[in-house]
């Protein structure tokens, strides 16, 4: 049932080969191949073999938010993105800050068995910045978490910010953070500029997210601890991580696809679909962005997959909830603001949405190239096909997309977990 041999596909764009996989292994990569005994055989002529790719940043909403998504029904979707790991946000009702909590998500994912589900833990009890959460206790349990945030909230104390980040060193941890202000955010709408004002909405700086993050490298490099920024929305965030990065500090930081694409011009329109923290900025911070992705200064794309229910979107602007969907739609939406324009070839498409977050999470055999004793955990993207968004199409419970009837670049074909088939044919297979 794990066996395959899959024929003809460019291994990461580069070489066309044929991948032999043997009970979830891959066994080898070559031309002219038979197939392992029992095998099923998968014509991948045109397709790009990637390794899995990996979400730093996913809300799964279970516990709590079942209406809006629940780990299966968001596995599903990470499938049908080509995903083959996410890691679940810790802002869920009860907030994943004990080991029983995180252990329940973990053993969620494991049950629905279509991407491995990594916990990410809290890092304040309750999200709410006051007590550090019991991070070890969840480093040790079963779901051995390995990144904290109490991302929706800035981790906003600079003393709690440092003990965590010295705490986590015991087990090689990292703190990823939520970077925003929220003395300087308060009450804010969307992005502070131009269509702020003609809007009359209360704004959102940049220079919010970017005092913390420069204070946060800071500390990083203070205390020789592991920082990673969450959902880098602005210039200015781009020219502080250069500067760390250059300092040798452990700092990484992560962009979301629709930082690259969509800009505050949306919030015009006032639907609350374009609502979503950090806000959607300007083209400068697009086009900065994007580079900063291209050169390595931003480590990853991360999705911020952030279902909301109805109840909680489809109502006016400042009382909706921000946040958007975002795990069906990444992959295309780097391929049309990366691979398109030539900022990335596909093997940096792999290094930014496999191989790295796959290294900052910590998640073994996940992130790794098709070779000879590497778990067959891989996507076979169609890049000569294009798709459209249709909302009620969409594996989320949810159906918050700010892409609906938009038409994207590339389909996911098939994607792999340990062997195993999650999607055939651009199908999930459960
Ligand atoms: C996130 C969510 O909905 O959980 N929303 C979002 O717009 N990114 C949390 C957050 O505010 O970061």
């Amino acid at each position: 049932m794990n066996s395959w041999l899959i024929q003809n596909a460019s291994i990461v764009g580069r070489e066309t080969a044929d991948i032999a996989i043997e009970n979830g292994v891959v066994t080898e990569v070559g031309t002219g191949l038979t197939a392992p005994e029992g095998a099923r055989v998968l014509d991948a002529t045109g397709l790009i073999a990637l390794p899995g790719l990996v979400d730093l940043h996913t809300h799964l909403r279970e516990p709590g938010r079942e209406d809006a998504e629940t780990v299966e029904s968001g596995s599903r979707a990470a499938a049908l993105g080509g995903y083959t790991a996410v890691c679940a946000m810790a802002n869920t009702s009860p907030v994943a800050d004990t080991a029983g909590v995180v252990e329940q998500v973990w053993r969620l994912g494991r049950d629905a068995g279509l991407v491995d589900v990594q916990p990410i833990g809290a890092v304040t009890v309750g999200l709410k910045g006051e007590h550090m959460a019991e991070l070890g206790a969840m480093a040790d349990s079963a779901a051995n978490v390995r990144i904290f945030s109490d991302d929706g909230f800035c981790v906003a104390d600079p003393k709690m910010m440092r003990r965590a980040l010295e705490y986590v060193k015991a087990f090689d941890g990292v703190i990823a953070q939520h970077a925003e202000e929220p003395a300087l955010t308060a009450g804010a709408q969307m992005h502070e500029g131009e269509f702020s004002s003609q809007l009359g909405l209360a704004g959102w700086p940049a220079v919010a997210e970017e005092a913390i993050i420069a204070r946060d490298c800071l500390l990083t490099g203070h205390v020789g601890s592991r920082l990673h920024v969450c959902h880098v929305s602005t210039a200015g965030s781009v020219e502080i991580l250069r500067w760390a990065k250059s300092k040798g500090w452990r700092v990484t930081a992560e962009v979301c696809p629709h930082h690259l694409l969509l800009t505050d011009e949306r919030a015009t329109t006032y639907d609350p679909v374009n609502k979503v923290n950090p806000p959607l900025r300007t083209d400068t911070d697009i086009e900065a962005l994007r580079a900063g992705l291209a050169e390595g200064v931003i480590d990853v794309v991360a999705t911020d997959h952030a279902p909301h229910s109805s109840e909680d979107k489809d109502c006016e602007w400042a009382a909706a909830r921000p946040g958007m969907l975002g795990l069906q739609t990444a992959l295309s939406i780097v391929v049309k603001t990366m691979v398109e324009p030539g900022l990335l070839d596909w093997d940096g498409v792999a290094e930014r949405m496999s191989r790295r977050p796959a290294r900052i999470a910590g998640l073994d055999g996940h992130g790794l190239d098709p070779a000879p004793g590497v778990p067959a955990n891989l996507t076979l993207i169609d890049p000569a096909a294009s798709w459209t968004v249709v909302p009620n199409e969409l594996a989320s419970l949810s159906r918050n997309t700010p892409y609906a009837q938009m038409t994207f670049p590339a389909t996911v074909r098939a994607t792999f977990l340990r062997g195993e088939a999650t999607v055939l044919e651009g199908k999930a297979q459960k």
